[in-house]
């Protein structure tokens, strides 16, 4: 099988690497050192649309796999799919479920899927009223996609009120503020709940934690994920039959109520309330870091199930168990996530790799001669596996100890709710 990864960071990483261990003949965009060992280099932008279906046509490839979101919003896979080439990853439309806060709202209200209450605005005047119609400061979230910087979570009204005011009245987001959903807060863990989707079923992965603030003890700023972990044991079983039951099974009889093609996978971010499992978003990809967590657990079959996705075929398919257990802990550049170095050297990587049971999988690196250097804001991602998630973590940090950059920041409580 030949397969296009669209996408260079460390979820890239994970899926190219993921499709060779199944065997598979990986080509990806523009890739980064880690993901160059095991795939063929494409010299085509993530975003490039015509470039990659001119690549895809001429490489004859079996499957393309988006990784992010910005092609499968601006319609990579219709294109793709257009040319009758097998796509993981969802079109346009259903895209608007991570492109709109807003769009989201309206799907999940739609088909009854539990979520917060809200009010969308448009207007500051109507932005501020609506503001006194909430208990407590409501959750203040742009409508459009912002990089990870559209939502507030106030803890006084004077905050609400500032970020109305930035995201609405001065456009510091610009057009993704120019929309807003204004949200009852929730209260309760949260899990990242997967599901491939192939169009007419689901199969879901296990349950993921991501780790979003900088600092342990979930203090300091949001990030992209600095760690993730599954399974998720303390989770029980009434539970997950309530995400199956009120989440994911809706969510998949509303993509077919309103005609909407899902090929790819849904991530549905939820938040354990006292009420039940409410839904705070819907990603239409695989999470960074939740994937450098969920793939190696899928071992070679990554590349079957990803082809039964694409093309309809997902009925009566399994997941393997062969990994009980990962635990994935992220290096970070300094100054991370509001203004990370980049530049530095990286020491001890091969040190690593030599760990059993442990996968290093490069984000923001790059190579330059013998030696790499950092070159982004979230650096690696090391996952360790096992028969437990306590040996995952045990395995993952002591791979991570052996890994050096000046400035390096990591979490030391990654997973550590779990064990
Ligand atoms: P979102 O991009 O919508 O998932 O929001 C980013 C983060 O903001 C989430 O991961 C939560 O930690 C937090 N958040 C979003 N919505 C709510 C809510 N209704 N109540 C409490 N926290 C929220
Ligand atoms: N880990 C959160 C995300 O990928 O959006």
């Amino acid at each position: 099988m030949k397969v296009l990864v669209v996408g260079k960071g460390g979820r890239e990483h994970a899926l190219v690497h993921g499709l060779w261990l199944s065997g598979a003949e990986v080509l990806a965009t523009q890739p980064n050192p880690g993901m160059a060992e095991h795939a063929r280099a494409v010299d085509v932008a993530p975003t490039d649309v015509p470039g990659l279906l001119a690549v895809a046509q001429r490489e004859q490839v079996d499957l393309v796999v988006i990784g992010p979101e910005a092609p499968l919003v601006l319609g990579l896979a219709d294109v793709l799919r257009a040319h009758g080439i097998a796509t993981f990853g969802p079109g346009h439309a259903a895209a608007q479920l991570e492109a709109s806060k807003d769009f989201t709202k309206n799907f999940l209200n739609r088909h009854n899927i539990p979520t917060a209450r809200h009010v969308t605005v448009t207007e500051l005047a109507a932005a501020q009223a609506a503001l006194r119609t909430f208990a407590t400061p409501p959750v203040i979230k742009a409508d459009g996609l912002a990089a990870g910087k559209g939502v507030v979570v106030p803890d006084t009204w004077l905050e609400a009120e500032a970020a109305v005011q930035a995201f609405l009245g001065d456009r510091t987001l610009g057009d993704a503020g120019a929309t807003l959903v204004l949200e009852e807060r929730l209260l309760g863990p949260e899990i990242s709940a997967l599901a491939l989707c192939d169009g007419k079923c689901l199969l879901p992965l296990d349950l993921a934690r991501d780790h979003k603030r900088i600092f342990d003890g979930d203090r300091g700023d949001n990030t992209g994920g600095m760690g993730a972990v599954s399974p998720l044991p303390n989770v029980d079983e009434a539970t997950r039959q309530r995400i199956w039951q009120e989440v994911l099974e809706p969510t998949l009889a509303g993509f077919l109520a309103d005609g909407l093609d899902f090929r790819g996978v849904i991530y549905a971010g939820i938040m354990l309330t006292t009420g039940g499992p409410k839904v705070l978003e819907y990603n239409v990809r695989f999470g960074d870091p939740e994937a450098q967590v969920l793939i190696p657990r899928l071992g070679a079959q990554l590349a079957d199930l990803l082809l039964a996705t694409a093309t309809g075929q997902l009925a009566g398919k399994t997941l393997p168990v062969d990994a009980p257990a990962a635990v994935t802990v992220v290096l970070a550049a300094p100054g991370y996530p509001a203004t990370p170095r980049t530049g530095d050297v990286i020491t001890g990587l091969a040190q690593a790799a030599a760990h059993a049971n442990v996968q290093v999988y490069h984000a923001g690196t790059q190579a330059l001669g013998e030696t790499v250097r950092t070159a982004g804001g979230r650096v690696l991602a090391v996952t360790g596996m096992g028969s437990t998630v306590a040996q995952a973590r045990a395995r993952a940090y002591a791979a991570a100890a052996e890994i050096q950059f000046a400035g390096r920041q990591m979490r030391w409580d990654i997973a550590a709710s779990v064990v």
